[in-house]
């Protein structure tokens, strides 16, 4: 009987495309969090699902293309019931239609086909994400922005400069994927569940990326006791050529693993849990590292950045990292003034 009164509750706040939920966001504001994605296609299209998959909240799904946006979250709302979601998802070309977002996730432009680099991508993919960061802070100029599109830390310093926000509330989706492909690999040859896996990595979502295997670890003990140093060896390959890899098979770049980490990465800053991810922000002096955006350990809250966590280095990963910070300068100064 209570089950049923909750249900029908329950439609009628879906149908309306609100529904109460205890996060401090929606304490704060007293209305349900709202996220939109700018770019309905591979990346933005399953960055939509998990949202839903995780109830995060009501989702507005925006692409240049009307007919693809609406499509895909037609799509979705018709597994609403088989997956229990609670929140709405509407399919737009307007960008009215996602004014007083939460967070805005942008993942519009242009993917790589094999053969090319993230970097081969720089030109266009600025103009696009230029564009779309000011029409979309125009009508949400309260939003924390994730920005997915690459080359990603670029893209990053695109759209902080565009959105005309502070730093602190612009912030790159590499990191927690990248280690993530690493917690994989080592979780595949030691021969346990990934979420057993911690790690991290630091530096460029490119190839040129420190992936600390020496920090892993597997139930808490150091994965070098459990792992020899070639397969680690292997495994920093593969973690920083990971995206490469599916391009090869695929070819067209990743959306599972990538769409993951930015719903994981949604989800903390509208629950302001105050997480510590891998993920790309803007540097003041951390790591030795000034007036860029790169990946390190932050934590993420509302506001966005709360912190950056500075870890002790090796001299053969403070290398890494030099050389990853002259790559990004060297692609930075390819940017139109
Ligand atoms: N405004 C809105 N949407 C746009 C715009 C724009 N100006 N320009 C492009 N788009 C949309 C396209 O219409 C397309 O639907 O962006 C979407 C990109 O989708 P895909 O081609 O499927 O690319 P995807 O695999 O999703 O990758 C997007 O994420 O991981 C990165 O490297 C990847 O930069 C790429 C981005």
């Amino acid at each position: 009987m209570l089950k049923m009164a909750s249900n029908k509750i329950l439609i009628r706040i879906f149908n309306s495309g609100h529904e109460l939920r205890y996060s401090p966001t929606i304490l704060r504001q007293g209305m349900p969090n709202k996220l939109s994605i700018i770019g309905a296609g591979n990346v933005g299209a399953t960055v939509a699902q998990c949202c839903l998959f995780n109830n995060l909240g009501s989702v507005v799904l925006l692409d240049k293309d009307e007919r693809i946006a609406k499509g895909k979250a037609l799509d979705m709302c018709h597994a609403a019931a088989l997956h229990e979601h609670r929140f709405s998802i509407k399919g737009t070309a307007e960008y009215a239609d996602t004014a007083g977002s939460d967070v805005v996730i942008v993942t519009a432009g242009v993917a790589r086909r094999p053969g090319m680099s993230r970097n081969d991508l720089l030109g266009i993919n600025a103009k696009i994400v230029e564009e779309v960061t000011r029409a979309a802070v125009r009508h949400s100029p309260d939003a924390v922005l994730i920005i997915i599109t690459n080359p990603l830390d670029i893209m990053c310093q695109v759209a902080w400069k565009a959105s005309g926000l502070p730093p602190a509330r612009i912030i790159g989706m590499s990191g927690l994927l990248d280690s993530s492909r690493m917690r994989y690999y080592i979780a595949e040859a030691a021969g346990v569940i990934p979420a057993t896996v911690e790690g991290l990595v630091l530096g460029e979502h490119g190839d040129s990326m420190a992936v600390l295997t020496r920090l892993a670890t597997i139930g808490g003990v150091p994965a070098s006791k459990i792992l020899d140093a070639e397969k680690l060896a292997e495994i920093r390959y593969r973690t920083a050529h990971g995206g490469g890899e599916i391009v090869d098979l695929l070819g067209y770049s990743a959306y599972y693993a990538p769409g993951s980490a930015a719903a994981e990465m949604a989800g903390a800053i509208l629950s302001d849990s105050h997480s510590t991810y891998p993920c790309s922000v803007y540097l003041t002096g951390q790591y030795g590292v000034e007036g860029i955006f790169m990946c390190v350990p932050a934590r993420l809250g509302a506001r966005g950045v709360e912190g950056v966590i500075e870890l002790d280095l090796t001299d053969n990963e403070k290398n890494q990292v030099a050389t990853t910070v002259r790559n990004l300068r060297e692609l930075l100064a390819l940017l139109p003034a």
